[in-house]
């Protein structure tokens, strides 16, 4: 989701409604702002992208000095114009946006359901306006800061009210908030972006902070409500660059999105087991044929949740690039689960692949990154990753997205359809870990980018693993080729004897992955036939596989053997980002590829 706020002496709506266009990457599936004067709170919302909420408006006049903006995009808990926001007390006279999430809103909705509070949203955020209501005796700093106390879990949050028409309170733990001014108003937003256009002086909000902007001053207060001296920063960058927060580019800061991103596509999806109602009435023993369909890097995903399946259930689960389904003789009818994988929903094959499904009277499943997408429209059943939009032509936070999303489907899919599932405890503990482990392999950024000169005067680089590793090979050789034009394969480690190795001579260069123990020694034993030959190696392995042959080894943190491959993809993502920053190719735009292929 993505706030804005603004009070000042211009208009506020115009404010608000370019910062929540600079947001919403952030989320797009409703959009809401309110307005205050001293007679009133004005707040109108609308479902479905910011063009609709802009559409409702241009039917008034709206020239309110003070306003908060939100775009939200629901992970779960329908899109609607009441779960939208601003959220409003019943008297109208106290307005709120949130970010975040409250983890102990039940709790807090029972002790108002007791006081007489009426819900009008299924939103954890709503809690919110009725507590300040409850606590509010004319000082909404004091409110504030005493539902701050009872709020557990994360929140970026906007307060306004009739009251006091010029303020904005704004508190904030766990979620992101910049303030600044620009001499004539004062602003916030949940990102640099929505404030670039008018001020390059910035505050940033720490956690358990609060903040009162009034259109010619901003108060920071800590949690003991002192007034503390803000962290300012400056931001050198114009919007282009700020759109890139900092990076170079796209595809560099969509990769280091991935800790966040992920943390959001699980949220609310996995608590002590997996929690996806979507799935409910599916069992896989319902159905004669499971297929699981896509194109390019959603394809290796499919790869992925294919060898899940594999692994925990005693039944066939065919994964099937689109392009192949809908020419091969691939038996489809109403006994037929067919499963699409698709970052933008937009993708001809797949699409036409889901529609001859349909026809065939099969079940459709859709995953998509992109809300109400072709795919997710057509679908019968449709879940959505939360990468937020991706720029860069060669999918990072898409696709480990939707890993982690197949990752919890599969179990869900497993103990539906009555399988045991090995270690699930440990799988569902080490899931919700991710994107810790994957913030620790960005971290590792200077090494991969090391590595990557080994490339520098090679135009061929072979990728070996086997069983789930041969999945991550898969992507991170098609990463490389893309947007560094080396010619990358990846094959099974197994497989190198009989064929390819007939490929390596002095200064090759191979990258291996071991991470998965019972295979990894064979793995070992492939690359040191490959080292006879003059290869020069980067291995990739887990904790506990060792080889001394090896130069460039880069170690994993200790994870569920099914899970290393997330890990592993970040170094091989960054691998093939360094190659092609070293080659000095366009790595947001590779040549003759498009983010979206929407022809055959
Ligand atoms: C294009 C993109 C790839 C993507 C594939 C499938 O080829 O360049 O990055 O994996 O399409 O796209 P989809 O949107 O269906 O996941």
């Amino acid at each position: 989701c993505g706030i804005t706020a603004y009070t000042g002496k211009g208009e506020a709506l115009p404010f608000l409604i370019q910062g929540l266009e600079k947001l919403e990457y952030r989320g797009y599936d409703s959009a809401g702002i309110t307005l205050v004067d001293e007679k009133e709170l004005v707040t109108i919302k609308a479902k479905g992208p910011l063009a609709v909420l802009k559409e409702k408006l241009e039917c008034g006049t709206f020239d309110q000095h003070t306003g908060i903006g939100h775009t939200r995009w629901a992970t779960h808990g329908i899109p609607s114009n009441l779960n939208s926001h601003p959220h409003t007390n019943a008297a109208e006279t106290i307005s709120i946006v949130h970010n975040g999430i409250i983890e102990n809103y039940q709790s807090i909705k029972e002790g108002l359901d007791m006081q007489g509070y009426a819900f009008a949203s299924q939103t954890d955020s709503e809690v919110i306006v009725h507590l300040l209501d409850y606590y509010y005796q004319g000082d909404m700093k004091a409110a504030l800061r005493k539902v701050m106390g009872y709020l557990e879990g994360s929140y970026a949050l906007c307060v306004v009210t009739v009251d006091d028409p010029e303020t904005i309170y704004v508190a904030k733990k766990e979620s992101p908030m910049i303030l600044g001014m620009d001499g004539s108003a004062a602003f916030c937003a949940s990102d640099i972006p929505a404030l670039i256009a008018y001020t390059k002086d910035m505050i940033t909000l720490e956690d358990n902070q609060m903040a009162v902007l009034k259109p010619d001053s901003i108060e920071i207060f800590d949690a003991q409500g002192q007034i503390v001296e803000p962290k300012r920063i400056h931001i050198p960058y114009d919007l282009e660059a700020a759109q890139k927060n900092g990076y170079d580019t796209f595809m560099q800061k969509e990769m280091h999105e991935q800790p966040y991103v992920i943390r959001e596509t699980l949220r609310g999806r996995i608590e002590d087991s997996i929690v996806m109602p979507e799935l409910d009435g599916i069992d896989l023993r319902d159905y004669d044929h499971v297929y699981l369909i896509a194109c390019g890097t959603a394809y290796h995903a499919s790869l992925y949740a294919q060898y899940l399946g594999r692994e925990w259930m005693d039944m066939p689960i065919t994964c099937v690039p689109a392009s192949e389904f809908r020419y091969g003789n691939y038996p489809v009818n109403a006994k037929t689960l067919a499963i699409f994988v698709s970052q933008s929903g937009e993708t001809a094959d797949t699409l036409a692949a889901l529609k001859m499904c349909l026809r065939k009277g099969a079940t459709t499943l859709a995953i998509s990154n992109v809300l109400d997408s072709s795919l997710a429209r057509l679908a019968d059943i449709t879940m959505y990753t939360c990468a937020g939009p991706e720029i860069a032509v060669a999918s990072t936070k898409a696709y480990t997205t939707q890993l982690v999303l197949l990752a919890a489907m599969m179990v869900k899919l497993a103990q539906n359809a009555g399988a045991q599932v090995r270690d699930v405890e440990t799988f569902i503990h080490d899931l919700k870990e991710i994107p810790n482990v994957v913030e620790a392999m960005l971290e590792q950024e200077n090494v991969m980018e090391r590595y990557a000169r080994l490339l520098q005067d090679q135009r061929d680089a072979y990728f070996i693993g086997r069983q789930l590793d041969y999945v991550s090979v898969l992507e991170g050789a098609l990463k490389l080729k893309e947007i560094s034009y080396v010619h990358a394969d990846a094959y099974y480690a197994g497989e190198l004897k009989h064929g390819p190795i007939a490929l390596i001579d002095e200064g090759t260069v191979v990258i291996a992955l071991a991470t998965q123990k019972e295979v990894a020694p064979k793995t070992i034993s492939n690359i040191e036939e490959t080292i006879a030959r003059g290869a020069k190696v980067i291995l990739i392995k887990a904790p506990g596989i060792h080889s001394d042959k090896i130069e460039r080894q880069i170690e994993i943190p200790a994870i569920h053997p099914y899970l290393a491959g997330i890990p592993a993809t970040i170094l091989l993502q960054l691998f093939a980002f360094y190659t092609a920053k070293e080659k000095g190719c366009n790595v947001d735009q590779p040549r003759n590829l498009a983010k979206s292929v929407t022809v055959e």
